[in-house]
């Protein structure tokens, strides 16, 4: 049912011109993952790479992603990943406020809608700022639940791009504070969902799964 409901949305979602993010993209990038999902990790915005593949967080911050998930005992096929920003902005400019909520309120609230997670994970600050409010702060509000408009229940993290930027200690630092974010995600989540499994053998590779849209 789910599925179905989200096949018709990613159809929708293909013809989407609503924005000029549209004219600088290949398309939009969607979600990946599995429709039943207890769980939802919403990043920014496609970069190049999900550009190129037409999958969310597949590039070098979904690789990291993907790495983090592992050690809390997740995997990419499990759970669902997407973005509040559909369309790759052109320079990969930072969407402000406005641009984020026009996109979210068209795309990423009704995907939220069919999905009815029971967690959501912001990762980063325009996801925080969408899915909270334009005041809550990543440094400040990072690893405190708060409801969303649509009553899910949400936690935010940082974003893995700027794990990226980090060294040294202050990398040590961030990255311990993200388990730490995932792991209350998980014990959440069980509790809302004890018979989901959240994790496959083996790490999904979303590359043996999608192909480059232009060659
Ligand atoms: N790629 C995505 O799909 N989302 C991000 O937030 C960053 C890179």
């Amino acid at each position: 049912m789910k599925k179905e409901k989200l096949a018709k949305l990613a159809d929708e979602l293909h013809k989407c011109t609503a924005c000029t993010f549209r004219e600088s993209a290949i398309a939009p990038v969607g979600w990946f993952g599995n429709p039943e999902s207890p769980i939802v990790f919403v990043g920014e915005g496609p970069g190049g790479v999900e550009d190129d593949y037409g999958c969310p967080l597949i590039g070098p911050s979904g690789q990291l992603l993907d790495k983090a998930l592992w050690s809390v005992k997740m995997t990419r096929n499990r759970v669902l990943t997407t973005n509040v920003i559909k369309c790759r902005p052109r320079n990969n400019k930072t969407p402000n406020i406005a641009e984020a909520d026009f996109c979210g309120k068209l795309w990423l609230e009704k995907e939220l809608a069919i999905i009815q997670p029971k967690v959501i994970v912001a990762l980063g600050g325009v996801a925080l700022h969408f899915l909270g409010n334009a005041d809550m702060r990543i440094t400040k509000d990072r690893g405190q639940w708060f409801k969303t408009s649509q009553g899910f229940d949400c936690i935010a993290t940082f974003h893995p791009a700027y794990l990226l930027r980090l060294s040294g200690h202050d990398l040590v630092t961030a990255k311990w504070d993200v388990f730490h974010d995932l792991e209350a995600a998980r014990e959440k989540v069980i509790a809302a969902a004890p018979d989901y499994q959240l994790s496959s053998e083996a790490p999904t590779n979303l590359f043996s799964l999608f192909e480059k849209r232009k060659k």
